[in-house]
């Protein structure tokens, strides 16, 4: 969800503004994807790396996901969307962690519909924590490191339970995984769109998934092996 503080600089407004404009993006997008049949959505909301930015503008971020999650939730219950998240959350101010753990808690019992929230979340500290966990189970004798395989290793990873990404999609121009779901996103097709966040519709998140539609996913095999007879 890239391209809140250009969105705000394009109108002379503090980028904070931006980023609740982006807000309302969400809400529409869980909205179309619920419509657009999409059961698992992810949202990059905070990465790990985003601490760097000025003091005021990280706690206006973090204000703006307590005031999501406030007021989400009843939505989230009443769309029987079950809510996960990604990332180090232990380290979020209290009050969200607060309000994360009465929103999960409030979904938890959902199976059909998943939203998560990637939050001070990047993939190298997630792989770090993975392989310690990893290592953890050696030392305590339940694993053995001759028999290590990504499977094992994954069950380690934050987004473990939830399937791979099969579309990722970046806002804002930028060409950049930057550090989201790295190991996940393997086989994930990718599409950039200008738009910025603020912008982004319900219309442009369609034609993204028809993008997505009209892509060959050929996991290593070749297209002939997916479409025996296509090609005769
Ligand atoms: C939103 O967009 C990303 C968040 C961390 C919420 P940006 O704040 O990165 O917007 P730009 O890149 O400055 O336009
Ligand atoms: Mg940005």
């Amino acid at each position: 969800m890239d391209g809140n503080g250009r969105w705000a600089r394009q109108r002379g407004l503090p980028r904070i503004e931006g980023h609740r404009r982006g807000v309302e993006t969400v809400r529409h997008i869980v909205e179309a994807s619920g419509q657009c049949g999409v059961r698992y959505l992810t949202l990059y909301a905070f990465s790990a790396e985003n601490w760097k930015r000025p003091a005021a503008e990280v706690s206006a971020l973090m204000l703006l996901l307590q005031g999501f999650l406030r007021s989400e939730v009843d939505e989230l219950v009443a769309k029987k969307i079950r809510l996960h998240t990604i990332g180090r959350t232990a380290e979020l101010p209290a009050a969200v962690q607060k309000e994360l753990a009465r929103a999960l808690q409030a979904t938890a019992h959902f199976t059909d519909w998943h939203l998560t929230l990637a939050l001070n979340y990047g993939s190298r500290t997630e792989v770090a924590d993975a392989a310690a966990a990893y290592a953890r189970e050696v030392l305590a004798g339940r694993e053995d490191p001759a028999q290590c395989s990504y499977e094992k290793l994954a069950r380690h990873l934050n987004t473990a339970g939830l399937p791979d990404p099969d579309l990722v999609i970046r806002t804002s121009g930028e060409s950049r995984i930057s550090n989201f779901l790295l190991l996940q996103a393997a086989y994930a097709e990718l599409v950039f769109t200008p738009v910025l966040w603020p912008d982004f519709s319900p219309d442009d998140f369609r034609s993204a998934l028809a993008e997505y539609s009209g892509r060959e996913r050929r996991f290593g095999a070749t297209g002939e092996q997916l479409q025996p007879t296509a090609s005769r």
